[in-house]
């Protein structure tokens, strides 16, 4: 068996608040190790990640512990967990196979490439994200009963029962949850539907330790668990999604809800230093990203630099960039065109790219911008989520799900309790803009009906250098900085051999190309090695908070262990 990091890591989860009994009645133990023997699940809430174990118990396999979880996320998790986002789905099957599913969302029949641009031609911030209009449509509920169809066991209808349950009965709101609510207080307070489920009648946010109850989104939830997946996608639920919707100025359609269709297709596959890494095809860049950059940096030996020191992340940065640039160049909906005119995530492309870095100094990103119309403006001054589940069978599922910013749109629909996404502002909102703040203008990300806006979302699986076993099973939230993230964490685990706890606890830092600047998690890196890192010509800024949360199984001393984030307070639950 390949056993990542050299030491066994005995897995406390700490500070996880409200664990215990819930929902369906699963009590989580905590201080055992999950292990692949009994199945695991690791995700930002505790009660979900029982909802999964619970599932695991009662015969289940990781599929329909991954779809059960993901709904009861969409209750406790609101921030990100939902039934008006997307995602991606990223199976291992026992059997040696591994398959993907695109539940992205699409642009409604009548978006325009222009339709969040004010009458000055500027990218209107507001509309692409708040309200009816930002609304793509939605994947999840579709996607997941796929998954479940082709490679589940359970009926629908016990997979949503206990999504059902916990918005019916409540739940205990948790800190991360109470801070959440709180920090999209002004955006909820703007929709009445939405300030009606997730505020208090004098406008305030529910407060840690709180009851919150969410009868609507039970309703809802009752409705699917009866009727089926495709309530949501036509009949009365159907309906008054799109009457609330278009009554706010949004363009979904009742057409637009029933032409929706999730997408198999087949993952992006590679190697970092013989370990078999496979990840997220496009619609979603994250796979095309990571495994681009971990090829340039198979070119140095960071491992004898060490992790933290200048040269390690300096060549890191140099890696992203490169890999960043052709995200924006190329990448976009494969259905509408966006085709590469080469293999990005090639060896040979990245021993082409890698001549260019220089270990000295930086690479101005306006340097390598050919083919691009770069407009120079000064620097002005999120949510998803991710589940990894695993049974005893040898199923394991990376799943990442999203409403695109924290609570989406902010738009409840009418009495559904339903919160859309609002991930039309992934597309690239003004046609040629190509900006240093970060808007990139290409034409595969633009605008067009049904097509899949571009995601970072990076679903990931690592095997062994035999191929054939999982050794880490992870994602991220994060938006662009996703495919860093999950780099990072890979390469913590391959080149510096942490121990999947210190590799996900490990600092990290953000580079996207444009704008041109490593944003560092507050408190990481010594003043000196930043010192160092400005003496190569990059500019450095502290980001605003700590940078993703992975949830992850990694393999060690032969059995797959949850790891939840420390920066937030997430769980792990076994059967
Ligand atoms: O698909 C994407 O890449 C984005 N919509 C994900 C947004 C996100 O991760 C925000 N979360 N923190």
């Amino acid at each position: 068996m390949t056993s990542i990091g050299r030491r066994v890591v005995l897995f406390i989860a700490a500070g996880i608040a409200g664990a215990g009994c819930h929902g369906d009645g699963v009590a989580t133990d905590y201080r055992r190790p999950s292990s692949l023997e009994r199945g695991a699940v690791a995700c930002v809430d505790p009660v979900a990640a029982d909802v999964g174990g619970g599932v695991l118990r009662r015969g289940g396999n990781a599929v329909d512990a991954a779809v059960a979880t993901a709904l009861a996320l969409a209750v406790t998790w609101p921030a990100a967990g939902n039934l008006g986002g997307g995602g991606f789905l990223l199976l291992h099957r026992a059997s040696g196979e591994d398959v993907f599913l695109d539940f992205r969302e699409t642009a409604p029949a009548g978006a325009t490439e222009t339709m969040y641009l004010d009458d000055a031609g500027r990218i209107d911030d507001h509309r692409a994200s708040d309200g009816a209009l930002a609304v793509g449509v939605p994947g999840s509920v579709r996607g997941l009963d796929e998954a479940r169809r082709r490679y589940g066991t359970m009926p629908w209808r016990e997979l949503v029962a206990p999504a059902c349950a916990l918005a019916r009965d409540g739940f205990i709101v948790r800190r991360s949850l109470a801070r959440s609510l709180a920090n999209a207080r002004d955006r909820l307070a703007a929709f009445p539907d939405s300030a009606a489920v997730y505020l208090h009648a004098d406008g305030t946010p529910p407060r840690e330790g709180d009851t919150l109850r969410l009868p609507s989104l039970a309703s809802t939830l009752d409705t699917l668990a009866r009727d089926g997946a495709d309530a949501f996608y036509r009949g009365p639920l159907a309906s008054a999604i799109v009457l609330a919707t278009r009554r706010a100025g949004g363009c979904l359609s009742e057409t637009d809800l029933d032409a929706y269709a999730p997408n198999w297709r087949v993952p992006v596959r590679g190697t970092y230093r013989g370990f078999h890494v496979v990840g997220a095809p496009l619609p979603s860049s994250g796979g095309t990203v990571l495994l681009e950059t971990l090829n340039l940096l198979e070119g140095f030996d960071l491992r004898t630099w060490g992790r933290d020191d200048a040269r390690t992340v300096h060549t890191m940065v140099e890696a992203m960039r490169l890999a960043y640039r052709d995200r924006a160049r190329w990448l976009g909906d494969p259905d509408r065109g966006a085709a590469p005119p080469f293999d990005l995530t090639s060896k040979r492309h990245a021993e082409e790219l890698r001549r260019g870095i220089r270990l000295d100094r930086a690479t101005p990103s306006l340097d390598i911008a050919e083919g691009f119309d770069v407009v120079f403006e000064p620097e002005e001054s999120h949510e998803t989520t991710h589940l990894t589940v695993c049974d005893a069978s040898g199923n394991v599922v990376s799943l990442t799900t999203t409403l695109n910013d924290s609570f989406g749109s902010a738009f409840v629909a009418g009495d559904t309790g339903v919160l859309l996404n609002n991930e039309m502002s992934d597309f690239d909102l003004k046609p040629g803009f190509t900006s240093t703040r970060g808007p990139i203008g290409t034409p595969p990300n633009r605008i067009a009906p049904g097509k899949r806006m571009l995601s970072s979302m990076a679903p990931t699986l690592v095997f062994g250098t035999d191929g054939r076993e999982v050794v880490l099973a992870l994602g991220s939230p994060g938006g662009r900085t996703i495919p860093n993230t999950v780099i990072e964490v890979i390469v913590n685990v391959v080149d510096f051999e942490m121990t999947p706890r210190e590799a996900v606890d490990h600092g990290r830092f953000h580079h996207q190309w444009l704008p041109d600047r490593i944003v560092l998690e507050p408190h990481y890196l010594d003043e000196a090695t930043r010192e160092q890192l400005r003496g190569r010509g990059h500019v450095l800024r502290d980001g605003d908070g700590p940078q993703g949360d992975v949830h992850a199984l990694a393999r060690v001393g032969g059995r797959l262990v949850g790891v939840a984030d420390s920066r937030i307070d997430g769980a792990t639950a076994a059967p």
